[in-house]
């Protein structure tokens, strides 16, 4: 039987990780940069920590197992539950604010699709114990700067924030029951700025299956009544009879002036407006704009929330975070906001292959050591340790051939320098070293190459 790997899950040939350690390259360095430190966590945590209060909405998502004592765990399909336990762990002992990043491998059981895989990594940036909108604006600009680091314009990327407590503020007013309000967040969850039509249907037809979403969201609220599904949600009222999906539809597409103008005094239009300045003292405003139809599809987010998604083609949320300031509370741990989001690694390579913004990447060695006799091969392979042992990237063929040949293997190997050992090194300790971009050739002694490696071959690079 041919055994291939699972649906979803990823091989990575040496061309595929290159890749990705390419982007974890990009990812660690815009973190470090932005003061983040980074953590990790177990690759499997109970599965209560899933589906107890924090994580409902993913728990549909899970692949979760047993152990011989019965108990029951689930691969991490996240990680801000583990953050927070963690976080809640040593609350009082870590110097605020925590400003962490982590970039783990999580599983879900999701269909497969381009970009959306069951195995895949995702670069976490998360900064906790800090109230105000400084935090929330900072590691919105750190997302921004990974797409313009790699050349991704605003054309290209649109960072859509919203709060969730401004969108359910502005459904209040409009006409929708509080307790049909996260309800209604499920809906526009889902809501496609592409599709209305689609978007109508399924505000017509209250969707019920929309309701386990709803209830999730809502024990985010600090709410002591969350467990309880609210009354109406157990009837299969329309939201449409709630709020008119045309009124809905026209909220969506208004700007934060109009959805500000509908509830004035609202505090998340305050939070709202201070972010806004942030952002733009953070130089990132051209990335983000204000779109009420981002409330994010997690349970635990209380106040503002921001996608990053691609303005062209149809791949779906590059990344997703917002404010989470009940998370540690709602772990039994004592209260530790804070606010994140996350950034697969397949979603945005597809992104960035469609815009052609994937680099050609080589493991390029540095130094490639070839005989030029036969009797030389044993000084060929003291000449080869000596490098590797001064810290250069050098190897050999593993045949025994002809120098021509032997070049052309350096050159397929992406070798920058080709070490030539022949008689004269016996003699006089001395190696003739080629640059394969210039062809230039120079007689070295062994020691003088290895006292200066970086200085000897950047001058051959050079002097071609
Ligand atoms: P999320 O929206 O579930 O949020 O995921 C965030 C990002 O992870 C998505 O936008 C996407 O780039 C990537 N992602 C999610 N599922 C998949 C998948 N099946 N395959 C590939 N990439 C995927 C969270 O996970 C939150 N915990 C993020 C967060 C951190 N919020 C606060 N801090």
């Amino acid at each position: 039987m041919k055994i291939q790997a699972p649906p979803g899950m990823r091989d990575l040939y040496p061309d595929d990780m290159r890749l990705q350690n390419w982007l974890f390259d990009a990812w660690r360095s815009v973190s470090r940069d932005f003061g983040f430190v980074e953590y990790d966590g177990p690759i499997f945590e109970y599965l209560e920590l899933y589906t107890l209060k924090s994580g409902e909405g993913i728990a549909g998502e899970l692949f979760n197992f047993q152990d011989r004592g019965g108990r029951s765990f689930a691969i991490r399909p996240e990680m801000t539950p583990t953050l927070a336990r963690m976080v809640a762990a040593r609350a009082n002992a870590l110097p605020r604010p925590i400003k962490w990043f982590s970039i783990p491998r999580l599983c879900r059981a999701e269909k497969p699709q381009r970009g959306r895989l069951r195995e895949f990594f995702q670069w976490n940036i998360d900064t906790l114990g800090h109230d105000d909108m400084l935090a929330d604006a900072e590691v919105i600009a750190a997302l921004c700067e990974f797409y313009r680091r790699l050349g991704v314009t605003p054309e290209q990327v649109a960072i859509r924030f919203n709060s969730r407590a401004l969108a359910s503020a502005v459904l209040s007013r409009a006409g929708m029951p509080e307790s049909q309000v996260d309800r209604a967040f499920a809906a526009i969850d889902r809501y496609d700025a592409a599709s209305p039509e689609e978007f109508s249907r399924r505000w017509q037809e209250a969707p019920r299956a929309a309701a386990s979403a709803g209830s999730a969201a809502s024990s985010a609220k600090d709410n002591p009544a969350a467990n309880e599904p609210p009354a109406a949600e157990k009837s299969a009222e329309p939201l449409a009879r709630f709020v008119s999906t045309e009124r809905v539809l026209e909220l969506l597409k208004s700007g934060l002036d109009a959805c500000a103008a509908s509830v004035p005094d609202d505090p998340a239009v305050a939070q709202l407006r201070e972010l806004t300045g942030l952002l733009s003292a953070f130089g990132v405003s051209e990335y983000c704009r204000f779109d009420l139809g981002i409330v994010r599809g997690l349970a635990y987010y209380t106040g503002p929330v921001f996608e990053a998604t691609a303005t062209a083609g149809n791949l779906r949320a590059l990344a997703g975070g917002g404010r989470y300031d009940n998370l540690t509370a709602l772990l039994d741990g004592p209260r530790v906001t804070g606010v994140g989001f996350g950034m697969g690694d397949a979603p945005n390579i597809e992104f960035l292959r469609d815009l052609g913004g994937l680099p050609t990447l080589t493991d390029g060695l540095t130094a490639f050591v070839i005989e030029t006799e036969e009797s030389a091969w044993t000084d060929a392979l003291g000449v080869l340790t000596r490098l590797r042992r001064a810290g250069i990237a050098a190897d050999c063929s593993y045949r025994r051939a002809a120098l021509g040949k032997q070049l052309k293997t350096a050159s397929s190997r992406a070798a920058r320098f080709a070490v030539l050992v022949g008689g004269e090194f016996r003699a006089t300790g001395s190696v003739d070293v080629k640059c394969l971009q210039t062809g230039t050739q120079r007689r070295i002694l062994l020691e003088a190459l290895l006292s200066d490696p970086g200085g000897t071959l950047a001058s051959l690079s050079s002097t071609g």
